[in-house]
């Protein structure tokens, strides 16, 4: 008789996540099985007969981000080869967006061609990818990809953690995070104008009219890398009177001393989803990743 559960296969960076996916999704979960050889090349091994099945590999990249799309490439293959009935790669956080454009003469379009490494796969899903100067996933990929967002957990968690609070987008990206979770829940949003100079410069100036001086304030961002960005927009916010604030984002990577740097800022609370897992990573993608699947 055909098994109808879909197999969710975990990736080195999303065991836990693709587990809670297969529970989510009623799927068979398995781990996939990575090695290396001594030269650093990667070996995947899926100890399952999929002959039939709808087959979920669910990876994030971060951290490792190379190694991590290699894995998910092979893991496609390895999948198809195995007689998948169908197989979708899920990037609960996908690497290479923000490079989303040709920003000197000599780069390449990294967006693209990390694209092209995932194309083979028959369908390509990831949580909040940046998409910025690229607009939709299916701009890039070659292959049905589609983007869900976390915006429904995130509005859930500030709604029942921070109820007066203003939200606040650090730059005119992240805003359309901040005002669209903002408006979910019946809260003020405004938006910063930020100007970077450097992966660890960055500038930030109030934009948006509303006031944030005796308010509770939630920083949005749909990621948190270095940390300077929600860091200015933190000392800003103090700046302007603002009482506790905090931090909640998509994809939190807290790069070398972020988390110390937000600190210093002044920043309460720091939460992420777990689309990269880490000790902020309170709020669970797993039940929305479950039904982009079916969708
Ligand atoms: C930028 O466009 C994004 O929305 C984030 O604001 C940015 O990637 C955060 O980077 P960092 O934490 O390094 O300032």
């Amino acid at each position: 008789m055909a098994n109808h559960r879909p197999v969710i296969i975990g990736g080195s960076n999303s065991v836990t996540l693709a587990k809670r996916v297969a529970r989510a999704a009623h799927g068979e979960f398995i781990a996939l099985k990575v090695s290396r050889f001594p030269d650093g090349e990667t070996l995947v091994r899926i100890s399952k007969k999929l002959q039939g099945r709808a087959v979920v590999i669910v990876n994030s990249t971060y951290p490792n981000a190379n190694d991590a799309l290699m894995e998910v490439a092979l893991a496609v293959d390895a999948a198809k080869r195995g007689g998948a009935l169908s197989v979708t790669a899920v990037l609960p956080y996908l690497a290479y967006m923000r490079q989303d454009t040709v920003f000197n003469p000599g780069e390449p379009l990294s967006a693209s061609v990390m694209a092209r490494v995932l194309n083979d796969a028959d369908r390509v899903i990831a949580v909040d990818p940046h998409l910025h100067r690229i607009r939709r996933l299916s701009d890039v990929f070659k292959a049905r990809a589609e983007s869900t967002t976390a915006n429904a957990v995130l509005a859930e968690y500030i709604r029942s953690h921070y109820r007066t609070a203003v939200v606040v987008g650090p730059d005119a990206e992240s805003f359309q995070w901040a005002r669209t979770i903002a408006d979910r829940i019946g809260l003020k949003a405004t938006i910063l104008r930020k100007t970077r100079f450097s992966a660890r410069r960055v500038v930030v100036r109030l934009a948006g009219a509303v006031v944030v001086k005796g308010h509770d304030v939630v920083i949005v961002d749909d990621m948190v890398s270095t940390g300077h960005t929600v860091a200015e927009a933190a000392k800003l916010a103090k700046r302007l009177g603002a009482r506790k604030v905090h931090c909640v984002c998509v994809h939190g990577l807290f790069l070398g001393d972020a988390v110390r740097l937000l600190k210093r800022a002044g920043i309460r609370d720091i939460v992420s989803t777990n689309t990269v897992p880490g000790p902020f990573a309170r709020i669970d993608v797993s039940s929305l990743i479950a039904e982009a699947v079916y969708q």
